[in-house]
């Protein structure tokens, strides 16, 4: 019988079996896979797992403060935070092409994260123990596309860091192997994932940095962050998390468009509204959202968010249209 205390005990007793007293670590994106997957393998092994947390500076608001506080305050499991957030920003300089955003962030991502990974093998070391395992919050949808294969992980110490391999290798845990991603929520409500990270929607890896059509700068992160962040309370607001698939709110920041507010003309940026519906991101179509709620986000972005003057609705479905607009 499936229920999500069986599926605890079950992986429970298998992680503890894989890892024995071994070290582990698991990245956490802010997402639900890995925090779930995190918070199993810290109940198998308590203080033998240690998280890393990368701010690439592309986060929404408060998704830092969820993973740092709240996800650690439920599950009380050891993090570290990078904050790569200058090191981002001066990667993603003068880079427009969405294909070469994605390239840098995640080449940028992968260096700080192993940057951490080789501190905390360094320290491990200095202990005397070693960091044996990675873990990842694989679910069954990737282990079918991908072929089913498991196996190992390879981190290069191309740092300056000394006294290492010139190649660590980690043995995967991947926890979450057998499950969907509605049984993963549940599993994680059962141990105790804070809701928000629970019932987050698809977000992508590389986060605002993809919402900006043009370039990342810290100004334009900091005004798409406010929208999105109005956007998602009024969508809460309304009761429809659960009806929409996800919201990309994109910011145009290389148009300009006139506009008339308070005292005169402006000359401002449009914010972009897509909301979907879909059952797996492959295809979707353009969510019908109330009128009154449009026109409250409409009004809310335009009085609280400096240097946006208006607000558009996507009313394209995938096909043609991607879900994100890069
Ligand atoms: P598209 O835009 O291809 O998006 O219709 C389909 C789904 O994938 C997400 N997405 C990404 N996720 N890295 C990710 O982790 C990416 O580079 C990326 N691009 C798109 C998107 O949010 C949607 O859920």
């Amino acid at each position: 019988d499936w229920t999500p205390a069986s599926v605890i005990d079950e992986q429970v007793a298998r992680i503890r079996e894989q890892i024995g007293d071994a070290k582990v670590i698991c990245g956490l994106s802010g997402g639900v896979d890995s925090a779930v997957a995190a918070a199993l393998v810290y109940k198998a092994v308590g203080d033998q797992l240690t998280c890393v947390f990368v701010d690439h500076g592309l986060l929404r608001q408060d998704e830092r403060r969820q993973v740092e506080e709240d996800f650690v305050d439920a599950i009380g499991v050891r993090l570290v935070t990078v904050d790569a957030r200058e090191q981002f920003l001066t990667a993603l300089a003068g880079i427009t092409d969405p294909e070469e955003k994605r390239k840098t962030i995640g080449r940028e991502f992968i260096r700080s994260f192993e940057q951490a990974e080789v501190d905390l093998i360094k320290e491990a070391q200095e202990s005397g123990e070693r960091i044996r395992f990675l873990v990842q919050g694989t679910l069954y949808p990737d282990v079918v596309e991908s072929g089913g294969g498991t196996g190992t992980a390879n981190i290069k110490s191309h740092h300056n860091v000394g006294g290492l391999p010139e190649d660590m290798q980690f043995e995967l845990v991947e926890p979450l192997r057998t499950l969907f991603k509605d049984e993963v929520r549940a599993v994680g409500r059962e141990l105790g994932v804070p809701e928000p990270i629970v019932a987050r929607q698809p977000f992508p890896g590389p986060g605002l940095g993809i919402r900006i059509i043009g370039e990342v700068t810290q100004e334009r992160l900091d005004l798409l962050r406010e929208a999105d962040a109005i956007v998602r309370q009024e969508l809460t607001a309304a009761g429809l998390d659960t009806e929409i698939w996800q919201c990309p709110v994109v910011l145009l920041a290389d148009v300009r468009s006139v506009g008339v507010q308070g005292d005169g003309r402006t000359y401002g940026h449009p914010i972009v509204l897509r909301p979907v519906s879909s059952e797996d991101a492959m295809t979707a179509d353009w969510t019908r959202l109330p009128y009154d709620l449009l026109a409250r986000i409409s009004n809310r972005i335009t009085n609280e968010v400096d240097d946006v003057n208006r607000v558009v609705l996507d009313v394209t479905s995938k096909p043609p249209g991607t879900i994100e607009w890069e």
